[in-house]
């Protein structure tokens, strides 16, 4: 199916030349551009007219599938009644009722919500409400934050200092003191295994050795995702999280979960602290809070932070200097509300949880290509590692490419395929996928 790459003229190819595209092989794509110009439930179309399965909800953000109608007339509704208000001591009552609403859906009392325009934005306000909640309490010296090898957490000056993929931060110098590394949770040993691998909780055992290198008292916080998601979903051992919780309390360091990617019932609960049964001092969110309809980013805050930052401040007194000209924009907030009563309405975390054993059983399947040397997941969420052959990075680019034109998008991070198709996804949209990507991969 070559004549799904675009047909975009050559002499054209000049036009391309003023988007510089975020992770991209900028050359490569303009010199064989791969547009995508129309969604619509689990498909996307390109401007060549083919049809492609969605494998990825876009990128992790269209957990309810493309085109939804209720999202994009409640954009517009807003759009047309107010299209935007400053939001530093002035307030729209839509982002009140969309705080409460997924106060709702959390666990425990992460009952208070900051809003941003996406899970970078996330990201860096919790390592500043971290900061800022230590300072209020007396505790200014807790400087330090602990994140994981091979995370992820978006690609502001904080993300990339907490990222643990070499990638991500090799060009950008130092960026953060006072970072330090959990080691990750990936086994050799360990691999096809479905769901949480029995081995591994002792990793969390880093976090303790990091307290008694550095003190206690210096860490404030302890960021990871529950699942490790662009690098290539891997689940946390059994026990491993629970064990990170223990010595955060222990030792008084906040623990944030990094649900950009797993929140929003990918791994078949509201949240994977749901899933895993491990409550966090803060959730961060973004992707699929607006079905990917609208830019949108959140951070859930335990009650007792909340608190100690706005109850400590002089009265009058603004209490934490951050925020954005964008935060809780009338039109995402309404996509968010839209989107949660889709979810709502839809069951869609119950789907699911429904949908895995299905999914799961398609992804492991794969585990008889000789080309694939590990496969991993849980919930809605999966990926396969393709034996890299000479140059790492070659033959997951080529199967990102091959796949596209046999009408399959999944997301790949070098050699790795991750696999997160919407929630609403049929049993025979998930034997296409699995089709596509037995040929695709055949042909590599
Ligand atoms: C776990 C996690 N955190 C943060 C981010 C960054 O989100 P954004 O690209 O919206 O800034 C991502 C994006 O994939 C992510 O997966």
């Amino acid at each position: 199916m070559p004549d799904i790459v675009d047909d975009f003229a050559n002499d054209r190819l000049n036009e391309l030349q003023g988007h510089w595209m975020p992770f991209t092989a900028n050359r490569d794509f303009k010199a064989e551009p791969r547009f995508i110009v129309r969604a619509e439930g689990m498909y996307y179309w390109s401007r060549a007219g083919h049809r492609v399965l969605d494998a990825a909800s876009g990128l992790f953000c269209c957990a309810a599938g493309h085109g939804r109608r209720e999202i994009a007339e409640a954009v517009s509704r807003q759009l047309l009644e107010m299209d935007y208000a400053p939001h530093f001591q002035f307030g729209h009552p839509s982002s009140f009722a969309l705080a409460g609403r997924l106060a709702q859906l959390l666990p425990g009392d992460l009952d208070h919500l900051f809003f941003c325009n996406s899970g970078s934005e996330a990201i860096d306000t919790a390592l500043k409400i971290a900061m800022a909640y230590h300072r209020a309490r007396g505790e200014g010296g807790r400087q330090r934050f602990v994140s994981r090898e091979r995370a992820y957490h978006g690609v502001n000056i904080g993300g990339t200092s907490l990222s643990g993929i070499l990638r991500n931060r090799e060009a950008f110098g130092a960026v953060m003191p006072g970072v330090v590394h959990l080691r990750h949770t990936w086994s050799a040993t360990d691999r096809f295994v479905r769901g949480q691998p029995g081995n591994g909780a002792e990793l969390a055992e880093d976090l303790q050795r990091f307290v008694d290198l550095y003190g206690g008292a210096t860490i404030a916080a302890c960021f990871v995702e529950p699942i490790a998601g662009s690098t290539g979903v891997l689940v946390p051992p059994k026990g491993y999280l629970e064990r990170l919780r223990r010595i955060c309390d222990a030792h008084g360091i906040l623990l944030v979960f990094d649900e950009v990617i797993c929140g929003f019932g990918r791994t078949g609960a509201p949240f994977a602290a749901d899933s895993f049964a491990v409550m966090p001092d803060m959730i961060t969110m973004a992707k699929a809070l607006t079905n990917g309809a609208q830019p949108m980013g959140a951070v859930a805050v335990r009650d007792g932070i909340y608190r100690a930052l706005t109850d400590g401040a002089p009265a009058h007194a603004i209490e934490l200097f951050h925020g954005y000209t964008f935060s809780a924009h009338p039109a995402a907030c309404a996509a968010a509300l839209a989107t949660l009563d889709i979810y709502a309405r839809e069951d869609l975390v119950a789907r699911a949880a429904r949908l895995s054993g299905p999914f799961l059983d398609r992804v492991f399947s794969l585990a008889d290509l000789p080309i694939v040397t590990d496969v991993r997941g849980y919930g809605m969420l999966a990926a396969f590692d393709l034996d890299p052959g000479g140059a790492p990075g070659a033959r997951g680019y080529a199967a990102l490419k091959r796949l596209f034109e046999a009408g399959l998008l999944l997301k790949w991070t070098g050699d790795t395929g991750i696999l997160a198709p919407a929630l609403i996804a049929e049993e025979t949209h998930l034997d296409e996928m699995i089709e596509r990507l037995r040929d695709g991969l055949a042909a590599i």
